[in-house]
């Protein structure tokens, strides 16, 4: 049935992340090795995440779990085949595999890097039975270990792995797709704090805007890590190390100051139209952000003085609001 299923898939990836293992550590894993080198993993990372090498056969992985005795249909559900007209090929080949694993260390699917440039740059494993992405987190079953009580939810496979290499095994990331609120629940067992650390380009910026409204809905406390001038934490702590990122863990900004301070760009501040339109902008998000009153003064009084404004005017602006609705 149902369970047996399940379990068998579970069998699956379980045999294919040794399978993945062993191909890393063999000759066809050099060109691997080799890139886990460039990207300065160390052997005690590639450990830890039991990391892999997917090789440039496209079956080989296919012909081994046939080996093991597993039925057609099973494989077809494992999402880690392509069953075509003319035969059955290995999803992943000559990539870098990340197994990604649930809360109890068992790998639900996985997240294969190419080699260099080429397109598309991640595979992940589709949908299963077993691995829905919205409901689960790269590194949680680690990061939930640590005496800290906050997480750092960054973008990437490699953020993750980097940050806890350099000390920060805090560290969590989204499975390829935007923050969800199962997500947010799921942290939310564990600690209430939460350092957002996405990508300075303009699609982290919009992932991290996205993440503040689910963290708020969820009553989870958001503070923004600044990485510029760097694109993302992995090279961020490259180029920085670890002093330096203890530094913006320490000088990260509350979530919703970091949202003002963002807006502060799509308006023209010189221009009085500009002005009005920010400053309705602002007292629209307060009024959006926070039921409790005493919790939207307080941030009232915080954005009046941060960004020069007189607290009186934006609560003319929040009531105006409020009278609308
Ligand atoms: N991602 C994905 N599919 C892609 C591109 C990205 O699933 N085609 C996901 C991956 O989980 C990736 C994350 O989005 O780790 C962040 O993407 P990006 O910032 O582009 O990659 P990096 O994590 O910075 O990867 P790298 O440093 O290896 O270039
Ligand atoms: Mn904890
Ligand atoms: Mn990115
Ligand atoms: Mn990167
Ligand atoms: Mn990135």
């Amino acid at each position: 049935g149902e369970e047996d299923l399940r379990y068998k898939i579970l069998e699956i990836n379980k045999q294919a992340a040794l399978f993945y293992v062993k191909q890393l550590r063999s000759e066809k894993g050099k060109q691997g090795l080799a890139y886990c080198a460039k990207r300065k993993l160390s052997g005690e990372s590639i450990t830890h995440f039991g990391l892999g090498y997917a090789g440039k056969e496209r079956d080989s992985l296919y012909q081994y779990c046939k080996s093991l005795g597993f039925k057609d249909q099973v494989l077809q559900e494992s999402g880690l085949f392509s069953f075509k007209e003319n035969g059955v090929y290995d999803k992943f080949f000559n990539r870098l595999i990340f197994p990604i694993m649930d809360l109890h260390n068992r790998v639900i699917g996985f997240g294969g890097r190419v080699m260099g440039d080429g397109e598309p740059k991640y595979l992940n494993s589709p949908e299963t039975k077993l691995f829905e992405k919205s409901r689960n987190l790269f590194a949680l079953n680690f990061s939930r270990k640590s005496r800290a009580n906050y997480f750092i939810l960054c973008e990437g496979y490699m953020d993750v792995i980097s940050l806890h290499q350099w000390g920060f095994p805090e560290a969590v990331a989204a499975l390829g797709t935007a923050f969800t609120e199962q997500q947010a629940d799921l942290m939310k067992r564990f600690n209430s704090l939460i350092y957002l650390c996405f990508d300075s380009d303009g699609a982290g910026k919009k992932a991290c805007k996205r993440a503040i409204s689910i963290l708020r809905e969820k009553k989870l406390e958001g503070k923004v890590i600044r990485l510029s001038p760097y694109k993302d934490p992995d090279e961020f702590l490259k180029a920085e190390g670890k002093e330096a990122f203890e530094k913006r863990i320490e000088e990260a900004k509350n979530a919703f100051l970091w949202e003002v301070e963002e807006k502060k760009t799509e308006f023209d501040l010189h221009d009085p139209a500009g002005m009005q339109k920010y400053m309705e902008s602002i007292a629209e998000l307060l009024r959006t952000s926070f039921s409790d009153p005493v919790e939207r003064e307080n941030y009232l009084k915080a954005v009046a003085r941060e960004q020069m404004l007189k607290a009186e005017n934006l609560q003319h602006l929040v009531d105006k609001e409020e009278e609308k609705t």
